[in-house]
């Protein structure tokens, strides 16, 4: 990496972020492509997210990815939204467009790429565990395709509040609490299970959103957790004969498109995969 007056910046900000894969990410891809560019990661209070933005103004910083916990209350500091950001309430990415601060959501349409590669979820019933940030971003992309979805969350009241976010967005949209018997009764005629909370990452590998009992071969099942990339989840999926997604193929697609925004570049897919999992090893 040859750094210089005219390379351009990108990062990521949040708080933590030292856990970030996106800067051995994207940092990889500028350089298979050959762009002046460089990828950081900025530690971002919460008292001081306006400072922040401002910065990237200022600075003339291309674009940010967004993390915990600025992913909603960044909205406003923002000059416009893409329509998907519109409709989630929520931004994991910022294109400065010559001083235009424009937030933009990949996480939901990453997922989707992973996903529909391996089901086509119209007609389907899906099971979505989990009410945050990132069950919010599928879950918008999974009603406007799926039949039936179903939201299970440890606090109910959020998976309530999800739902209800979601009508009119087409699927049937049920939300209850997330305990072995709902999850019985709800996989029993599921055809996707997206686990969006961090039961099974590490340093907890050793532990299961959803008990091996439960699951079944006609499930495709997804896992949001990228470390490992082969969650006990996944695993166990996996030895019932279910097709599974990693969480690393939704955090490479979520990086694609953002890639795309900021350079207008075709991302390289392959190296950002390779990049992430060499460091997941490592
Ligand atoms: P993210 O942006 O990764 O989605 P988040 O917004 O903090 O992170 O959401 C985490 C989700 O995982 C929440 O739905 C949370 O449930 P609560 O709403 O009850 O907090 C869920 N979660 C976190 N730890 C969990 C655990 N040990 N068991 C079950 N659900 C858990």
């Amino acid at each position: 990496m040859k750094i210089s007056a005219r390379t351009k910046v990108c990062g990521i900000i949040g708080d933590p972020v030292e856990h970030s894969l996106s800067p051995v990410m994207h940092n990889a891809a500028f350089a298979a492509l050959d762009l002046d560019y460089v990828y950081l990661a900025f530690r971002v209070k919460r008292a001081e997210l306006k400072e922040a933005i401002g910065g990237i103004r200022s600075l003339g910083v291309v674009g940010v990815n967004v993390t915990m916990p600025h992913k909603i209350g960044v909205l406003k500091l923002l000059d416009s939204l893409s329509p998907a950001a519109e409709s989630m309430g929520a931004i994991n990415t910022i294109h400065n467009k010559n001083g235009e601060l424009v937030g933009y959501n990949t996480d939901g349409t990453g997922a989707m790429i992973a996903l529909e590669r391996k089901v086509d979820p119209r007609g389907k019933k899906a099971v979505l565990l989990g009410a945050g940030g990132a069950a919010r971003a599928i879950a918008f992309c999974l009603a406007k395709k799926c039949k039936e979805l179903t939201i299970l969350n440890r606090t109910k009241e959020k998976a309530v509040e999800l739902a209800k976010s979601l009508h009119g967005l087409g699927a049937s949209v049920s939300a209850l609490p997330l305990k072995g018997v709902t999850l019985r009764k709800e996989l029993s005629d599921a055809n996707i299970l997206v686990n969006t909370t961090p039961v099974g990452m590490t340093p907890n590998v050793n532990e299961t959103p959803v008990t091996r009992d439960l699951l079944k071969s006609k499930l495709v099942v997804f896992d949001v957790v990228y470390n490992p990339p082969k969650t006990k989840l996944l695993k166990e999926a996996e030895a019932v004969g279910a097709v599974t997604v990693s969480g690393v193929d939704m955090l490479v697609n979520q990086g694609a498109i953002t890639f795309k925004i900021w350079t207008g570049h075709e991302a390289p897919v392959k190296v950002m995969r390779q990049a992430v999992l060499r460091r997941l090893k490592g």
